[in-house]
């Protein structure tokens, strides 16, 4: 059985367990070892008298993360590390590990390339089962509100923001890319499910090294048919709420074991703070930042504009100039799009992009023209402005961006198990 089950038994009960040597010390005649399952941790301890000689043998010789299954009954133990200890009867060493690489005191870089045994720390379990449940999250959200989750091409010939950071292979003998977004896949999805959305990686050939960009991160992605901008933006906010709301509600012994104040997730509640893009670049001005109309915001503008908030706030209205080429121009004012940023508070950067999509296909044209996109590669995608073309809107929710924002992560790397940086690719 679990560690966890074990501890729900009654005092006495015997109980049988396996799991891997966390830690482990010897005491006279008793070793005691902290076993480790995915449930826990749990102390045991081997008492030489009190066992057949093979078991004291295999206690004996097992080294830290060895695997190991034993038996004995559990009791309540004040000077235990988890409060329970198992007074072992049977103890069988299933492998013994070779002395572990991470010990103690390990230098971050360290950590990274010894990444497939430091994901056994309590640290990174913890966050492992945290992005699980935020999935988990993601998806019945969308579920609830009866979206359609669709598969999307990874490999692609069509770019959706623009070409200069997409991975770029050979496909028997013809250049393909590593898809950058799904959206215009999920657009193309629109008119047979209305509303669609895809839970999939993204790749970003980004130079940059920050706390903040990946490689290949996952996407989520949602299409709406007939939704404006206001109700995409809604959405999000509702989004963002549910997930924060119910790992508040629901998690509270996971948000213990990472030090994430419960609080920090169950203020964020939809309705968030509102500003155009001309309001932040006024704001910034203001608030000893130096920015000129048609800059973008950088790390340090983010977090001057969110220092102060508990919940995400949205930028909206960008000028078009500076945003993708699907974005729809805001019909009374077309030097703006209808569009919007959502930003994570306390600085931890922009979690969201989304938007109304042009759907005539005269204004696509005049906008490829501008950003001057080939249109060979997006036949597909201009068909879909010329066969029962429907106002509509999206967004993109870099799931790490989200994970590193709600758990106080210093780095996006530790959001995702494998993470792939411009200077790493393994393990
Ligand atoms: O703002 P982006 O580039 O927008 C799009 O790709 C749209 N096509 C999405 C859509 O409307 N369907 O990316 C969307 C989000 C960002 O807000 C950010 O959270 C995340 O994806 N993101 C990254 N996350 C980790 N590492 C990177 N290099 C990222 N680049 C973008
Ligand atoms: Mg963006």
């Amino acid at each position: 059985m679990h560690l966890s089950e074990a501890e729900q038994e009654g005092e006495g009960t015997p109980v049988e367990v396996r799991g891997w040597v966390h830690r482990k010390r010897v005491s006279g005649g008793i070793i005691f070892i902290v076993v480790r399952d995915s449930t826990g941790l749990i102390q045991v301890a081997v008492k030489k008298d009190k066992v057949d000689a093979k078991s004291w043998e295999d206690a004996d010789k097992t080294t830290i993360e060895s695997s190991v299954e034993l038996e004995g009954p559990i009791k309540k133990d004040k000077r235990a590390p988890t409060g329970f200890e198992i007074e072992v009867q049977k103890f069988h060493v299933i492998h013994v590990s070779e002395p572990f690489p991470i010990t103690e005191y390990q230098s971050a870089e360290l950590l990274l390339d010894k990444r497939h045994l430091w994901l056994r720390s309590q640290k990174m379990i913890h966050v492992l089962k945290a992005r699980s449940i935020v999935f988990k999250y993601l998806r019945e959200f969308f579920e609830e509100r009866k979206f359609w989750e669709v598969t999307p091409p990874l490999i692609t010939k069509a770019g959706g923001e623009g070409g200069s950071d997409m991975f770029d292979f050979d496909f028997f003998g013809d250049k393909a890319y590593l898809t950058q977004t799904s959206q215009l896949y999920l657009e193309a999805l629109v008119p047979s499910l209305e509303t669609v959305y895809s839970l999939v990686p993204s790749f970003r050939a980004e130079k940059s090294r920050t706390i903040k960009h990946l490689a290949e991160y996952w996407h989520l992605e949602s299409e709406e048919a007939f939704y404006s901008n206001e109700e995409n933006m809604k959405l999000q906010e509702d989004m963002v709420s549910y997930v924060c709301q119910r790992f508040a509600k629901e998690q509270e012994t996971l948000l213990e074991k990472l030090e994430v104040d419960k609080k920090r997730l169950s203020v964020v509640k939809a309705p968030f703070k509102r500003m155009t893009y001309a309001e932040a670049i006024d704001y910034l001005n203001k608030h000893g930042e130096k920015k000129e109309w048609l800059d973008d915001l950088g790390t340090e503008d983010e977090r001057v504009l969110t220092k102060d908030e508990d919940k995400p706030i949205f930028v909206y209205k960008w000028p078009a100039k500076i945003k993708a080429f699907y974005m729809r121009m805001d019909p009374d004012d077309p030097e703006f799009v209808l569009n919007s940023d959502m930003e994570a508070p306390h600085g931890h950067g922009e979690i969201i992009g989304g938007s109304e999509r042009i759907w005539e296909q005269k204004e696509l044209n005049e906008r490829m023209k501008v950003f001057k996109i080939n249109p060979k590669n997006y036949y597909w995608y201009l068909d879909l402005q010329r066969y029962g073309s429907v106002p509509h809107s999206g967004f993109g929710l870099g799931t790490e961006r989200l994970i590193k924002w709600m758990l106080n992560l210093d780095h996006i790397r530790d959001a995702i198990p494998f993470p792939r940086m411009i200077n790493r690719v393994e393990p």
